[in-house]
């Protein structure tokens, strides 16, 4: 299976950018359709789609599409989360810098189909580039009408807000990011069944739909091609519909963005990305920082889908793929994903606020050379605590790679302990102080 450039095709091409560049491929057709459509077909649409939400959680998009009321008792709001935090993940930062109107279309197809008021898209705070671009097309569709009141005769009003965080990754969480957009401190809040769906009571308490860029980005072609047929697209899956954008880093030969049919298997995509760069395969992170990795024999046989990833222990996750090469100390490697999650942390519950640290500080002198015996035993240990038991998806996040990373190459850390050094020899991957 090749490259499938569905999102992706017109990337690049700085005309696209522009209102009149992305028109003359067929942009806003999509919204003018579903304007003259009954809110519900829209919907229907969208769960004949099969589409499933691509911020990392892989959940059915009509579903939250249709949960907000239908009987209007006050503004609703729709939400895109562009915080993109996940190390290894750049799909959204290129899909708002080249294809800015393909999220923003998708952003008023949403607005539209759950009856709601305004759009917020939230921007992680580095992607200056990102926010520019949004701007620049926001200013265009305000221009033509494509925004704001009436839109293009239709009687439906409908605006679009960019907000700019400061750049945390747990505001990418999404009650962490309501906060953070509502001027509250980026922590999360009490999430169902404790307290009710954002469909319910999101945004300043109102119902609101929240997705991820490359969700709404897919919306355009399923109102202007069907559902039906989006939903051919990785029909080989279990329950993976559409393409997937993943962001191939790493040691390959070609990093970078590439948009896949799901049901490629994950060796393909590795091919695209140039083959690996410096040495043989050793593992690969699929998903994202987050997700278990998986050794080179399991990415054999390893295929691209929600489904089928579980299968093989890991998962599609936000989609940033890291393949690492034998030369890689998996102990250090998993030590400095450990930092990121410890530093990341908001300290809001114990169990993520404490255990994110003292899987660091374990790591840390395993790599320095003063393992201890039993330090696999307290590794896992303090990851089943973290796992399960903290507020919100960043403690698991955290302990994941972790408890992934010993079951598949417990042998490396074992050795490092046993030995005081890495098993890997030379490795260049080893940073020279913590
Ligand atoms: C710590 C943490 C960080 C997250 N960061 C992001 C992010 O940067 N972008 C994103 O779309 N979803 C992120 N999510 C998932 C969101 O909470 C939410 O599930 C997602 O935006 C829903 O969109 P989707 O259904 O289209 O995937 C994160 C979750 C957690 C726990
Ligand atoms: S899991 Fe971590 S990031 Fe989430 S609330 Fe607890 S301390 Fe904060």
């Amino acid at each position: 299976m090749a490259e499938y450039k569905l999102l992706l095709e017109h990337a690049g091409d700085t005309a696209f950018a522009t209102l009149a560049g992305y028109r003359k491929f067929g942009g806003f057709d999509a919204l003018k359709k579903a304007l003259g459509m009954d809110r519900q077909a829209i919907i229907d649409e969208l769960k004949a789609s099969g589409l499933r939400g691509r911020g990392g959680a892989g959940f059915p998009a009509w579903i939250k599409w249709n949960g907000l009321p239908k009987e209007k008792h006050g503004p609703q709001y729709v939400l895109c989360n562009a915080d993109e935090g996940e190390p290894g993940t750049f799909k959204d930062k290129q899909l708002m810098e080249q294809t800015p109107f393909l999220v923003l279309e998708g952003m008023a197809i949403a607005g539209y189909a759950t009856n709601s008021d305004a759009g917020y898209i939230y921007i992680r705070g580095e992607f200056v580039d990102a926010a520019r671009a949004i701007r620049s097309a926001l200013d265009e569709m305000y221009a033509a009408n494509l925004l704001g009141k009436n839109i293009l005769g239709s009687g439906i009003d409908f605006d679009i807000f960019l907000h700019m965080g400061a750049g945390s990754y747990e505001c990418g969480e999404e009650s962490a990011l309501m906060s953070s957009l509502m001027g509250e401190r980026g922590m999360p809040r009490l999430k169902f069944p404790h307290a009710p769906l954002p469909t319910v009571a999101g945004l300043w308490e109102r119902p609101t739909l929240i997705n991820n860029v490359e969700t709404y980005a897919c919306a355009p072609f399923i109102v202007n091609r069907g559902g039906a047929w989006f939903a051919t697209l990785g029909a080989s899956t279990k329950n993976s519909r559409g393409t997937k954008i993943f962001s191939v880093s790493g040691h390959v030969a070609k990093p970078g963005n590439y948009e896949i049919e799901f049901g490629t298997p994950l060796m393909e995509l590795l091919d695209m990305a140039g083959g690996m760069k410096g040495g043989a395969l050793k593992a690969c992170v699929p998903g994202g920082c987050s997700v278990p990795m998986i050794d080179a024999e399991t990415c054999e046989k390893a295929i691209i889908g929600y489904e089928e990833m579980a299968e093989v222990k890991s998962m599609v996750g936000s989609g940033g793929c890291i393949f690492l090469n034998e030369h890689t100390d998996i102990v250090t490697f998993i030590w400095r994903t450990s930092l990121f999650y410890a530093n990341e942390s908001c300290g809001k519950c114990t169990p993520c606020r404490e255990g994110t640290r003292w899987l660091v500080q374990i790591l840390d002198r395993i790599r320095q050379g003063g393992g201890r015996p039993g330090d696999i035993e307290l590794l896992q240990q303090v990851c089943s605590q973290i796992d399960g038991r903290s507020f919100c998806g960043l403690g698991d996040a955290a302990a994941w790679p972790v408890a992934g990373a010993i079951r598949v190459f417990r042998d490396e850390f074992e050795y490092f302990i046993e030995q005081g050094h890495s098993k890997v020899p030379g490795d260049s991957m080893l940073p020279t102080a913590s």
